[in-house]
């Protein structure tokens, strides 16, 4: 069984009289432990797909399968259950609260977890030691480079052990560097069995996904693997 499938799946979105069709009808399968990147002009769909994909937000119709159960139409509590229960987001922009220490900030899905975690001071210093942190618990966002902020953006969606990370362009405010870092973060937590999903403009860091689906206008364009 495929881990998403998305059949027919538009995006309709309607402002003062104009509508947008963000997304024009996507079908695809994406299944358990694949690395894919998603890439595509400035406003081709990509972020809207993405939203949907993470029970952000929900399709004007078609279909999205997520682990054989219908998400397509499920009211906003029940999607933010899924979404709680099994999927990691990370945005281009971090979203880190400046106020909190990196650990604080890792720990903060404990404050809205839906399901238990046994622990889970320890389990968020673990998993900072894990994108290689260890010794910047205690700093503050403004205290982090970019791309150590976005390592703690990922240590904080691995707290409730979802089983897909969906990254929105997140090496798209970083350097060379500290993008090479986070992809390189990605890419060993696909190795430990995570679905990941990321989009990005740049070759070079989409190049390093098993699986390259390409939108233009709110359509797959092309789909490659390796
Ligand atoms: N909340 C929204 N309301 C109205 N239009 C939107 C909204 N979000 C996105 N759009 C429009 O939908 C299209 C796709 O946007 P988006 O998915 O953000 O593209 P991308 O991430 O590829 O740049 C764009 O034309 C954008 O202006
Ligand atoms: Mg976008």
């Amino acid at each position: 069984m495929e881990l998403i499938q998305l059949t027919n799946l538009r995006k309709v979105y309607s402002i003062g009289g104009l509508t947008i069709e963000a997304l024009a009808g996507v079908s695809l399968d994406i299944g358990a432990q694949e690395f894919v990147a998603i890439m595509g002009p400035s406003g081709s769909g990509k972020s809207t797909l993405m939203h949907i994909l993470g029970c952000l937000d929900s399709p004007t119709s078609g279909r999205y399968m997520f682990k054989g159960k219908d998400v397509s139409s499920l009211r906003s509590d029940d999607l933010a259950a899924v979404r709680n229960q099994d999927m990691g987001f990370v945005f281009q922009a971090y979203n880190l609260l400046p106020q909190m220490s990196a650990l604080e900030n890792v720990m903060l899905p404990l404050s809205y977890a839906t399901k238990p975690v046994r622990d889970g001071r320890r389990k968020a210093e673990g998993l900072l030691e894990h994108v290689g942190l260890k010794d910047r618990m205690k700093n503050r966002p403004v205290e982090l480079s970019g791309g150590e902020q976005q390592r703690v953006a990922i240590a904080r969606s691995l707290m409730m052990d979802p089983s897909i990370i969906l990254a929105d362009e997140p090496t798209g405010n970083l350097n060379s560097k500290g993008a090479r870092e986070v992809i390189d973060i990605l890419k060993a937590l696909h190795e430990e069995g995570k679905t990941i999903i990321y989009v990005t403009h740049d070759d070079n860091i989409g190049a390093q996904a098993e699986r390259v689906i390409r939108i233009r206008d709110g359509l797959v364009v092309a789909d490659e693997g390796d």
